[in-house]
């Protein structure tokens, strides 16, 4: 199988926080065209690794490469202006802005955007809606709607779409889904493929193997801040990637092990 070209690669990087090593010698690759799950419990580093690829953090040790060559993010905004886009949970947008407002916020004079210097709210609001509704999520059709009375999964979409419509060519999502219900989870997941068909390389964090199995490409397991697995779809089942996200040990041992405590 031919392997696509990595936009982003991490490697031995090394993070502490003072005497408190957070990461250990990870390297890893961010493929374009493909989703990247990074999974782990909680405390394992997941984040602490995405703010280290989108510029957050600066690694103690260790190389970040971007299309093969050596790069370093003084500030957050650099790794944006690079096409690293990070959507957080609840999608980061503005509750109080409207939909078009937002799409365009902190990004009208850097990418040339002219008319928008003296913000054009009718045009706005049709580009804002318009790769909103190209991303499958046709609920959405005025721009002037608030933000915040958007569900969870509309305002994730609106990110990605944003982020997209932006030129990100990575796409890191924190947790995404924890806190959506199915039908809206599906549709975050569905929005994440679109990304993937488009060519950007995503990097995904979840909780819930079940998202993960249904996007990833490639995942990698954090435990205690090192890559405990690494490997590609279909390589190993839900349950082996449960039992490693459970740190190695098989649920059926912890399963015993609580019905146990509860009985002791
Ligand atoms: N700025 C910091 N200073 C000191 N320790 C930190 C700092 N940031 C993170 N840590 C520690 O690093 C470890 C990993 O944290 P991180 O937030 O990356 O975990 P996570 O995998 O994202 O967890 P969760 O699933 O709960 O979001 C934790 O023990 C945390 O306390
Ligand atoms: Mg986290």
């Amino acid at each position: 199988m031919s392997e696509k070209p990595a936009i982003l690669e991490l490697k031995n990087v090394n993070k502490s926080f003072g005497p408190i090593d957070v990461l250990h010698n990870i390297s890893l690759q961010i493929r374009q065209g493909e989703v990247l799950c990074l999974l782990g419990d909680n405390g394992a580093g997941k984040s602490t690794l995405i703010k280290v690829l989108s510029g957050v953090h600066k690694p103690t040790s260790g190389e970040i490469l971007m299309d093969g060559k050596a790069v370093s993010f003084g500030r957050p905004g650099a790794a944006q202006e690079r096409g690293i886009a990070t959507v957080h949970q609840f999608g980061g947008t503005f509750p109080l802005m409207s939909i078009g407002r937002s799409f365009f916020v902190g990004l009208e004079p850097t990418k040339g955007w002219g008319p928008f210097k003296i913000y054009d709210r009718k045009r706005a609001n049709e580009i804002a809606v318009k790769a909103v509704r190209d991303f499958g999520i046709t609920r959405i059709d005025d721009g002037d709607r608030l933000v915040g009375g958007l569900s969870g999964g509309e305002r994730q979409s609106l990110a990605i779409a944003r982020a997209v419509h932006f030129g990100a060519r990575v796409l890191i999502l924190d947790e995404p889904t924890a806190a959506l219900g199915v039908k809206q989870a599906a549709h975050v997941l569905r929005i994440v493929n679109e990304a993937k068909r488009r060519g950007l390389a995503v990097v995904f964090i979840t909780h819930q193997v079940m998202h993960a199995m249904a996007v990833g490409d490639h995942f990698a397991v954090l435990i205690r801040g090192a890559i405990a697995a690494d490997f590609r779809k279909r390589e190993k089942t839900r349950e082996e990637i449960t039992d490693l996200m459970a740190g190695g040990e098989t649920m059926a041992d912890l399963e015993a092990e609580i019905e146990h405590e509860l009985h002791a």
